[in-house]
């Protein structure tokens, strides 16, 4: 098989998965990501095939879709395996995707360019629109209220706060949203991050301007 029969059946493996998911999560997030990535590549030197790779699998096996529990081995494992990848190719892309993740911000650091650009990826499309109307996709789905009037937020001392955590969603954008934009990678993704932070900042202001007219 050449490069481009492996992502061709990489990307109806994943289309399977995630075509009904509805937690933010579905096969054009993984898209989108995907093409961020490339966009965010060209200006790196980087591995595009890995890129893709990454990209495309970043979620399939991810906790917040698998009812709670990392299910990337179990799913990518037989998977790449029956694509002819070899047991070290494979834990070195399992390893990866882990690394991808934001966890709360409680996740290791990465020094692959690689990840680092589809880290980036990923996040762009946690804000601006894309990320509001996913925010709230999920925090409906989790059975999260939108916002609670006077909510004291607990800080997130752990992974397992934060995996756990059943705030309003709106504080989801203090707890990790806002924070984003100074935590990307890429000079392309800094530079893109901006103008979906400033639009974030400008829905939670009309937001709180309707809430208390
Ligand atoms: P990652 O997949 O990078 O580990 P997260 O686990 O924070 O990142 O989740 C990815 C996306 O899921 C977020 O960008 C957001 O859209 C949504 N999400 C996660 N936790 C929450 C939450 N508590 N409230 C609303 N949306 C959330
Ligand atoms: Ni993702």
């Amino acid at each position: 098989m050449n490069e481009k029969e492996i992502l061709q059946k990489i990307k109806l493996f994943v289309f399977d998965l995630l075509k009904n998911e509805s937690t933010g999560h579905d096969y054009f997030h993984i898209r989108r990501v995907v093409d961020n990535s490339l966009m965010i590549a060209k200006q790196e030197d980087s591995n595009i095939f890995y890129v893709k790779i990454l990209a495309w699998l970043h979620d399939v096996g991810d906790y917040k879709i698998n009812s709670g529990i990392n299910k990337n081995k179990e799913i990518l494992f037989p998977f790449l395996s029956s694509l002819k990848f070899s047991t070290p190719k494979i834990n070195e892309i399992l390893e990866d995707i882990e690394l991808i993740s934001y966890r709360g911000g409680f996740n290791e650091k990465t020094d692959k360019i690689e990840v680092k650009i589809v880290q980036d990826a990923d996040r762009l499309d946690a804000i601006g629109a894309i990320g509001i109307a996913r925010a709230f996709a999920y925090g409906g789905k989790k059975g999260n209220p939108i916002y609670t009037p006077n909510f004291i937020a607990e800080e997130i001392l752990t992974v397992e706060m934060y995996k756990n955590n059943k705030a309003p969603t709106i504080q989801h954008f203090y707890d990790k949203l806002l924070k984003l934009k100074d935590l990307m990678n890429t000079e392309t993704g800094k530079k893109l991050a901006e103008e979906r932070h400033k639009y974030m900042l400008n829905f939670l202001d009309q937001f709180y301007k309707e809430w208390n007219a």
